[in-house]
């Protein structure tokens, strides 16, 4: 019997984030904006024994084939495997990339509605202030249903639609960057489970052309990161995973990132293999191997389940 998989089975979100966190274990999020991708990307957590969440947001449902959070959601159903993934609602802006305002209590809700196993509120384009109401509220929302909170703090740009500044002005500016006296009071005010933050690290383009072209390849300040994880002592989220050097994100896990972020890359492949084979069953099998490629190659995560599910039985 494998008792390490009905550990994990068995074992919430709350305390597999714990566990990685203490043990510097990796867990991405892939972004799912196509249906189908759901079933392969399942598939190689399975064949490579990793652990990683699933997660939605509103551009996969508007710019691209996701559909709904209820629809990802019936898929995920259908395919999962709880000793290696759990479903996670990917931000929920109260103003989106395009200055608009969102009615984020209702789409809290749904997911909170549909089992979600966790949910981000993104209030990052409002003051401080506003950021924390607000993210303190779902909490409140959140919590007694036993489901995990991730905020943000800090600009993580690249959704919008305009032209951003060039990439090594905002490395070398530092500009937008969490502020460590901000996160620290952040964490203590809203009770937040896990702060995505900014340090380098841009999302990939969702619109226009744009969303065809390579990634820019992102660095990271991990001097930054350090402060950061030492002001908050929570898991810290890294957006925009997508194409960061494999050295940063090597020294990121290390240094207080838990959960990232892959959206791009995945997508992109997925697209890809589509147009050139014009099939989906075989673009899943391209998807899965581009997926087993990312949990052995990028982030040398071998077997991250099963290391997650041992060291939560030596807790128990
Ligand atoms: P990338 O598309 O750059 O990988 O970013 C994904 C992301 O951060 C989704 O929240």
């Amino acid at each position: 019997m494998n008792t390490w998989k009905d550990t994990l089975k068995n074992t919430p979100l709350s305390q597999i984030m714990k566990t990685a966190y203490v043990k510097h274990i990796i867990i991405p999020a892939f972004n799912i904006p196509y249906l189908p991708m759901v079933e392969p990307v399942i598939q190689a957590l399975e064949d490579t024994e990793c652990f990683a969440l699933l997660e939605v947001a509103r551009p996969d449902i508007n710019r691209f084939e996701a559909k709904s959070f209820a629809a990802v959601k019936a898929e995920f159903d259908r395919f999962k495997d709880l000793a290696v993934t759990r479903m996670h609602q990917d931000h929920v802006p109260v103003i989106d990339e395009d200055g608009k305002a969102v009615d984020w209590k209702a789409l809290i809700s749904e997911a909170l509605n549909l089992n979600y196993d966790s949910v981000m509120i993104d209030g990052s384009r409002l003051p401080i202030a506003e950021n924390i109401a607000v993210t303190r509220e779902v909490v409140n929302m959140a919590h007694p249903r036993g489901v995990q909170v991730e905020a943000e703090l800090g600009a993580v740009l690249g959704h919008e639609s305009g032209p951003l500044p060039p990439y090594d002005e905002i490395f070398a500016s530092g500009k937008g960057f969490t502020s460590p006296d901000d996160a620290e009071r952040f964490v203590r005010e809203t009770g937040v489970d896990w702060l995505s933050v900014a340090i380098g690290n841009i999302h990939g383009a969702i619109s226009g052309s744009a969303k065809d072209q390579k990634k820019v390849e992102a660095r990271l300040n991990i001097d930054h990161l350090r402060k950061l994880a030492d002001r908050t002592g929570i898991p810290l989220v890294l957006h925009g995973g997508s194409g960061v050097r494999k050295e940063y994100v090597l020294q990121a896990i290390h240094n207080g990132i838990t959960k990232i972020n892959v959206g791009t890359e995945i997508r992109q492949a997925y697209e890809k293999a589509l147009r050139e084979t014009n099939n989906v069953r075989e673009t899943q099998g391209i998807l899965k191997a581009k997926v087993r490629n990312i949990l052995n190659e990028y982030y040398e995560m071998s077997h991250s389940a099963r290391t997650l599910g041992e060291s939560i039985e030596k807790e128990l």
